[in-house]
C-alpha cells in the first residue's frame, strides 16, 4: 500500500513508518512527504529514506481554500492508499477531505476528546490527570474529532513536565501509528457511525 505522510516538525512519528515499513511484510511503504514549512527535520528524514518530499506552504498561496484544493492535487499525483497526518499542524478542509477523507488518519497526543487542539500534553498535566495518551483517528472537517481508529494510555508522573511527558505520549504514539496503520492496509474494516468494524 502507498502511504502519503504530511508532517510539520520533527518526524519521528514519520521516522516510525520508515523503520516499521522497511520490512516488506509490514504491507506499506511511504511514497511521499509533505510539510507546510520548509526546513523542518521531517523533512530531512524523508530525504535521507530516499523518499520523494514536497513543501506546501499556505503563504505561497491565494488563500486556505486554494492551499487546500492544491494540496489535494498534489498529494492525489501519489495515488496514495493511505493520507497519515503525522505532526501536520494545518487542518485539512473540503477539497481535500472530498478527495482523501475515510482513508486519511491523524494522531493526537491525548486520549480524544478529553485535550484536542495544539496543547494535548500542556492541557493534560495542567487538568491534573493521572493518565493521558494517544488517539489515531479518521481525520474529518473538525479539529481531532474524527472517528477513533485506537488509542493507548500512558501515565502521568508526578515530577512530569510538559516535555517529558509528550515524549512519553510520543513512544507509545508511535508504536500507535504504526500498528493502526499496518491494521488499515493489510486488513479489511468499515465504519459505522462512530464505531470501526474490523474484519473478524
Ligand atoms: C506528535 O505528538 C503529534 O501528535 C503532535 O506533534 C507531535 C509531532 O511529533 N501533533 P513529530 O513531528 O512526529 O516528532
Amino acid at each position: 500500500a502507498r502511504l502519503v505522510v504530511l508532517l510539520s516538525g520533527t518526524g519521528t512519528l514519520l521516522q516510525a513508518l520508515l523503520d516499521a515499513s522497511a520490512d516488506p511484510a509490514y504491507g506499506a511503504r511511504v511514497v511521499a512527504v509533505g510539510s507546510d514549512r520548509p526546513g523542518v527535520a521531517g523533512l530531512d528524514r524523508a530525504a535521507a529514506a530516499g523518499v520523494e518530499t514536497f513543501v506546501h506552504p499556505l503563504a505561497d498561496r491565494s488563500g486556505r481554500a486554494a492551499w487546500d484544493a492544491a494540496l489535494a492535487e498534489r498529494v492525489a499525483a501519489y495515488e496514495p492508499d493511505l493520507v497519515i497526518s503525522a505532526g501536520f499542524m494545518k487542518l485539512l478542509g473540503e477539497d481535500f477531505l472530498a478527495r482523501f477523507g475515510g482513508r486519511t488518519i491523524n494522531t493526537h497526543p491525548a486520549l480524544l476528546p478529553a485535550f484536542p487542539g495544539m496543547h494535548g500534553p500542556r492541557d493534560a498535566l495542567a487538568y491534573g490527570v493521572r493518565f493521558t495518551g494517544a488517539t489515531v483517528f479518521l481525520v474529518d472537517a473538525g479539529v481531532d474529532t474524527g472517528v477513533v481508529l485506537d488509542q493507548a494510555v500512558v501515565p502521568v508522573e508526578d515530577d512530569d513536565t510538559v516535555e517529558t511527558l509528550h515524549e512519553r505520549i510520543k513512544t507509545a504514539e508511535r508504536d500507535l501509528l504504526v500498528a493502526t496503520t499496518h491494521a488499515l492496509v493489510t486488513r479489511l474494516w468499515r465504519v459505522v457511525g462512530r464505531k470501526v468494524h474490523w474484519d473478524q
